[in-house]
């Protein structure tokens, strides 16, 4: 029994010692590359026992992106949503929780954690896995839904490199913490270009689902940060009707689709207490504040901070990663 035990994480020790590796500042923050993909690993293994394990259940809905694209904003529209028959807009969970704890995540929680939002009647579910590396139950959309964030992939850059300033790492054994400047900027630039960053390459996760939306449309909405930041009123009335809960005149006539625009936007949410001093969301060893998900919070900052040679290099990065596939960011 014992062997059997052991099995699993000498199984998995096996496999990472044969797959691709980048060397992060810790080891916890090296890239395995796994069908394609690159994942921390912190979280390969519970990716790839996800993807073995995991079956879906016929009205789950998966909340999908790609790291910084704004699911932290899309989590909370859908929460919002769906939760709207049971908190109003002054106690809504979403006034004292960072969003990411309001949903369970497939890969970082426990089955555990996925039947407690079960029993609550709150069928969302998040994910950054990319579809092709889905758990077979969840790529083959019976009775289920999903809807995918992307972003400009310039912004998204941007937005990660910032964001990986801010982790600090928990030495094990005790509880001080330090910060560390994981990789430069140009660094970071070239490994997101090469597609070398968590679940990336980016353009690889966004064209999956892409390309899914085509083949299943009811039941993939595939939307963009970027549209999303422009008529917010529009999409939060799309996906209330998208995942079976459209918008009743009542609910109209008391302007309840506008006051969830306004209680998930980026001013209303990055200035709750919750959000300025909390630090809820910890991922193994990694350490983050909640305020690190709440940045700038608007498409287009990357002018502020590449060179003109790394925007024609990204953006020819793009050209030739979207050809032929009717994509457009
Ligand atoms: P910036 O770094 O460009 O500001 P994710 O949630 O996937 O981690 O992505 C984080 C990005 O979404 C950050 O982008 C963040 O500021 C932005 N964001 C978070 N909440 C938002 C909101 N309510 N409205 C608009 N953008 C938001």
């Amino acid at each position: 029994a014992e062997e059997e035990e052991e099995e699993p994480s000498s199984r998995f020790k096996k496999l990472i010692s044969t797959l691709p590796k980048v060397k992060g500042s810790n080891d916890f923050m090296d890239l395995y590359q796994y069908q394609g993909f690159w994942y921390p690993f912190a979280m390969l293994q519970a990716i790839i026992s996800t993807q073995e394990n995991f079956k879906s259940s016929w009205n789950d809905i998966y909340v999908c992106s790609a790291p910084k694209t704004g699911c932290t904003w899309l989590k909370a529209l859908c929460y919002a949503i769906v939760t709207r028959d049971h908190f109003n807009m002054e106690n809504s969970p979403l006034l004292t929780n960072l969003p990411h704890v309001l949903i369970p995540s497939l890969e970082f929680d426990s089955p555990e954690n996925h039947s407690s939002m079960k029993a609550q009647n709150i069928p969302l579910i998040a994910t950054h896995i990319p579809f092709d590396a889905l758990p077979k139950s969840v790529q083959s959309l019976d009775g289920t839904k999903m809807i995918y964030l992307c972003r400009e992939p310039k912004d998204t850059f941007i937005s990660l490199w910032h964001f990986m300033q801010r982790f600090t790492w928990l030495h094990q054994g005790n509880s001080d913490e330090t910060t560390e400047l994981l990789i430069s900027f140009e660094e970071g630039f070239e490994l997101f270009c090469e597609g070398k960053t968590m679940w990336g390459p980016y353009w690889d996760h966004v064209l999956g689902y892409w390309k899914q939306s085509l083949v299943k449309p009811e039941s993939l909405l595939f939307l963009n940060y970027e549209e999303l930041t422009k008529d917010t009123l529009f999409y939060v009335r799309k996906l209330a009707e998208f995942m079976g809960k459209p918008f009743s005149r009542d609910e109209e006539g008391e302007g309840l689709p506008e006051r969830i625009v306004k209680l998930c936007s980026f001013d209303n949410l990055s200035n709750l207490e919750v959000i300025k001093n909390g630090k809820d969301w910890p991922i193994s060893s990694l350490q983050i504040d909640n305020s690190a998900y709440f940045r700038k919070g608007k498409p287009g900052d990357w002018k502020n901070h590449l060179t003109e040679n790394m925007i024609e290099r990204m953006d020819h990065i793009t050209k030739e990663k979207l050809r032929g596939s009717n994509f457009k960011f």
